[in-house]
């Protein structure tokens, strides 16, 4: 089983034949136990029926007889609220006789509210309700239901009967809507060791895409310039010469994202640590968004030593010399290496040549964003 469309939605696998098949069984049983010596009627509501119906008569043991009537409330994936009859009963046929409605669904209960009324005046000895599937959570009415197939959550399914606009009835098992996440041009990780140009790259990318920026030195000076609550905690760290928690720094980003409303984030220095990437996917996540990729600059350590050293001239950074250069890759190299790892596992790594002038290491980068957004347009 896989996705498919119908109409203009994807639907991904849910239930299938054999719990299907299980429920019906189960049905039937409960249903020959119920009928002890009797003669029912049961009456199939179609069309979403027809294929429960059709396998719970093979599995019913007991004499029966079959009515159908036809209803219709559903327009596209919602329900109308008004029901409308559209293929009636006899009386004379249901008149006295114990009867079993058969259900291919209960929702929200309107559809089943009109068949109690319309089956009630035609004066039947008895009546109660079969379902193959009930959605609890959306059932909004106080009438019995008196056989189950199978409760599931406030989902709208199709297969098996049961349709989006009329298609998806001859579907042999359940399939779900998918729920598509709101389109954003790329959420991207950023990374690459010290001097491999993140910063430069990012920049381009940013305005090029209309992405939110975010490094995380930006967030810390910004948050300890306001004396927010995070940046007094942080600003305590940083004061003792200590490295600042994981749950400060996450706690910013939680900040940040809360109202997440540009075309989507670019992160630089973020996350630093798995338990970061972990808490980013979790963030991401409660707002139904995902990280798309983590682009990964490689320049070889020569190389950047030799950048490093050259900012050095100009920048005045204390820390831009040739000493304190390899320890910080060093450190890069062995703090990082799991975060690279984690989104590897995910199928989310992308490594990218960072040596060679902007411009072309700014078309690698869009080579592969392109790619990205290509592959999410189609169904996997
Ligand atoms: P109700 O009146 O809201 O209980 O809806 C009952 C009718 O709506 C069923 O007989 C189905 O025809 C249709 N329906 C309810 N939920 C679904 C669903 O998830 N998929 C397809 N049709 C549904
Ligand atoms: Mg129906």
């Amino acid at each position: 089983m896989k996705e498919i469309q119908l109409h203009d939605k994807i639907f991904e696998p849910y239930i299938d034949a054999e719990k299907i098949d299980a429920a019906i069984e189960h049905l039937a049983k409960d249903l020959e136990k119920y009928a002890e010596n009797e003669t029912l009627v049961f009456v199939s509501v179609l069309k979403g029926s027809f294929m429960f119906t059709s396998d719970l008569a093979k599995k019913y043991k007991k004499p029966v007889v079959f009515e159908f009537f036809r209803l219709k409330s559903y327009e596209g994936t919602n329900s109308t609220g008004e029901v409308n009859v559209l293929m009636d009963i006899d009386e004379e046929l249901v008149k006295g006789k114990k009867i079993i409605v058969l259900e291919d669904i209960v929702d929200t209960g309107n559809t089943l509210e009109k068949i109690y009324e319309v089956l009630e005046s035609k004066q039947p000895a008895s009546i109660k309700i079969a379902t193959l599937f009930f959605k609890p959570k959306a059932y909004n009415k106080s009438l019995p239901i008196d056989f189950v197939g199978m409760e599931i959550p406030n989902d709208f399914i199709v297969g098996f009967g049961l349709d989006y606009d009329e298609l998806g009835r001859n579907l042999p098992e359940i399939y779900k809507l998918k729920e598509v996440k709101k389109r954003r041009t790329v959420d991207i990780v950023l990374f690459g060791p010290p001097g491999a140009g993140k910063g430069t790259q990012a920049n381009i990318l940013k305005d090029k895409l209309g992405l939110q920026y975010i490094a995380t030195g930006d967030l810390f000076r910004h948050h300890i310039k306001n004396k927010t609550p995070l940046g007094q905690k942080a600003q305590q760290y940083i004061d003792n010469g200590e490295l600042v928690p994981d749950e400060i720094t996450i706690g910013m980003i939680k900040e940040l994202l809360k109202d997440p409303d540009s075309k989507g984030f670019i992160f630089d220095g973020f996350p630093r640590t798995v338990e970061q990437a972990q808490a980013l996917d979790e963030i991401m996540a409660e707002k139904g968004l995902i990280i798309d990729a983590l682009l990964s600059l490689n320049v070889p350590e020569e190389r950047l030593v030799k950048r490093l050293l050259n900012r050095g001239k100009t920048s005045g950074r204390s820390d831009d010399n040739e000493e304190t250069i390899k320890k910080r890759l060093q450190q890069y190299h062995e703090k990082t290496t799991p975060v690279k790892d984690y989104y590897a596992n995910q199928g989310k790594l992308y490594e990218i040549n960072g040596v060679g002038d902007i411009d072309e290491i700014h078309n690698r980068l869009m080579d592969i964003i392109n790619n990205l957004k290509l592959n999410e347009n189609k169904p996997k």
